[in-house]
């Protein structure tokens, strides 16, 4: 009988609510999804995706950019709290920092990062809102890896939903956080159980 493979190891970062965390933690409670989030690192205390990870017995980690000298420091201090971890996977969902230069050398090749728009279209901090502003008929959320730019990294899924002529900033970011929920889940299960190449920008799930 052959062992079945261990369960690849997550790190999520999350500045916020954590609902893409959530997500995850309860795709993990099943063996067969392949992956498990062995801890949940913050950027600020008092959110509710420190407590979410709390609730289901993850260890956490905080690393607040005022703590530190500078944001080398910090940046290195980030990298030494998740390489602690030994992750197959460091994943930012809702993770309201850049990392810099030392996390992108120790984690640059698997560390995943979801953000609310099809991008490149509205990279940055109000994807929805930026949307909305534009007028475009379909949005989404796009998970790729990071590079050393904003939203800019190689592309693994995108996924679209409707803009709605009543939508206001709100129930636009909630409708793409449904599809974009469902779109981690399913895309970083697919990762840790076949890999992945990635060829110039270009992504492939085997
Ligand atoms: C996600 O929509 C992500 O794209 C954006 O922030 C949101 C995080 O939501 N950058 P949550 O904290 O996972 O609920």
């Amino acid at each position: 009988m052959t062992e079945p493979a261990p369960a690849a190891r997550l790190v999520v970062l999350v500045s916020g609510s954590g609902s893409n965390l959530q997500a995850l933690l309860d795709a993990a409670t099943d063996p067969a999804y392949g992956a498990r989030v062995v801890a949940v690192g913050a950027d600020r205390t008092g959110i509710a995706g420190l407590d979410r990870a709390a609730n289901a017995g993850v260890p956490t980690f905080v690393a607040e950019l005022s703590a530190y000298p500078s944001r080398t420091d910090w940046d290195r201090a980030l990298t030494a709290h998740v390489a602690e971890h030994r992750p197959d996977l460091v994943i930012s969902a809702g993770f309201l920092k850049l990392v810099g230069p030392h996390f992108l050398a120790a984690f640059g090749d698997r560390y995943l990062n979801t953000h609310n728009s099809l991008l490149p279209a509205f990279p940055g901090m109000h994807g929805p809102r930026d949307a909305l502003a534009y007028g475009v008929k379909v949005a989404g959320a796009t998970l790729f890896f990071v590079d050393a730019g904003v939203d800019t990294g190689p592309i693994v899924a995108q996924v679209t939903v409707p803009v709605l002529d009543d939508d206001d900033e709100q129930t636009l970011t909630e409708r793409i956080k449904v599809a974009e929920r469902r779109q981690l889940v399913e895309q970083i299960g697919r990762l840790v159980r076949d890999g992945w190449t990635i060829t110039g920008r270009k992504v492939t799930i085997p």
